[in-house]
């Protein structure tokens, strides 16, 4: 077979930028990653979890292809922000993988959540502002992507929750901590323990998204939003981020490492293998409290 046995669909057909959008000087990054598509146009980097199949959900490579593409921005001169979105028309990120989630014990457990966590800090630290692109499910290890990012607009068919407690675990790489800053600790608890999914005009409701799109718009409008504050000075920007971010940093650390704590901890207890059981083989969890 001319391009193996799996066709990879190409960037265009996978990425949800429209074609019309693409610039006349399209500037192809010269590091490419196995589970992101990353481009710069004019400034933004464009970063699209890229496994449709699974909704995008972040395994171990996704985690490290984003620390290295966050590193990219970063260091990258022509890179002023950066809007991240995922592949396909279903799914923003849904979750961490559960797949990877069987056997830890509470050292993989730590450092999987130390790993993301870290990476989730490295975006809502950095004075380069990030816009998630919410197009569809943004659930567990995604909502904490999303919320991670400096502002989020979402598309009216996204879908926002954090469902760990349905895998028997807390959430492990800022949910609940983030949530809680952006929504208010009643609805974040109430989100957190219920586990339920909410709809892209509840999540503005409650402050958890800034703006609703229809789908079709949600990309334009995303670069939209991030060419308006590209036309403010850049330091101006960057304090601006700097300075919200530090009312809330010192807390924040100790609070992640607690939680990086508590969900490694967590892993060790036998609904935590439940639970990730019962979704892998597609059937209800029975949790026993232990
Ligand atoms: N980890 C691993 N695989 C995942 C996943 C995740 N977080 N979310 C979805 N997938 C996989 C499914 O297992 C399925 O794979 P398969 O086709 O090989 O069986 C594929 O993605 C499509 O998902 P599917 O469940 O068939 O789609 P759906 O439209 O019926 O349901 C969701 C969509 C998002 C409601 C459902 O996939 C789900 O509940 N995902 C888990 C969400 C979650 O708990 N996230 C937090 C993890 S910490």
């Amino acid at each position: 077979m001319k391009n193996g046995p799996a066709r990879m669909k190409s960037p265009q057909e996978l990425s949800n930028f429209p074609k019309a959008a693409l610039p006349t000087r399209h500037l192809r990054s010269p590091m490419t990653y196995s589970t992101l598509l990353y481009d710069v146009r004019d400034g933004i980097a464009f970063i699209t979890v890229n496994r449709p199949e699974k909704l995008n959900a972040l395994n171990a490579q996704v985690i490290l292809d984003l620390g290295a593409a966050v590193d990219q921005v970063r260091a990258a001169a022509d890179v002023r922000a950066a809007i991240i979105t995922g592949a396909g028309s279903k799914s923003f990120v849904a979750g961490a993988d559960i797949g990877g989630f069987q056997n830890l014990d509470v050292t993989e457990a730590r450092r999987l959540s130390a790993r993301g966590s870290g990476i989730f800090r490295s975006i809502e630290r950095s004075t380069k502002p990030y816009v998630a692109a919410v197009n569809g499910f943004a659930l567990g290890g995604g909502c904490e992507l999303a919320m991670a990012c400096h502002i989020r607009i979402a598309s009216e068919n996204a879908k926002f929750g954090q469902p760990e407690v349905k895998l028997g675990i807390p959430p492990g790489y800022g949910g609940t901590i983030r949530l809680a800053r952006l929504v208010g600790k009643g609805r974040a608890i109430e989100l957190l323990t219920s586990g339920a999914m909410i709809d892209a005009r509840e999540a503005h409701r409650i402050g958890l998204v800034n703006h609703v799109h229809p789908a079709d718009q949600l990309q334009a409008e995303a670069e939209k939003l991030t060419r308006t504050i590209m036309a403010n000075a850049p330091l101006a920007v960057a304090t601006c981020i700097d300075l919200v971010n530090l009312q809330e940093s010192l807390q924040m650390d100790d609070a992640l490492a607690l939680e990086s704590a508590m969900f490694a901890m967590l892993f060790q207890t036998a609904d935590a293998t439940e639970g990730t059981s019962a979704f892998l083989e597609k059937r209800a969890p029975n949790f026993k409290g232990q």
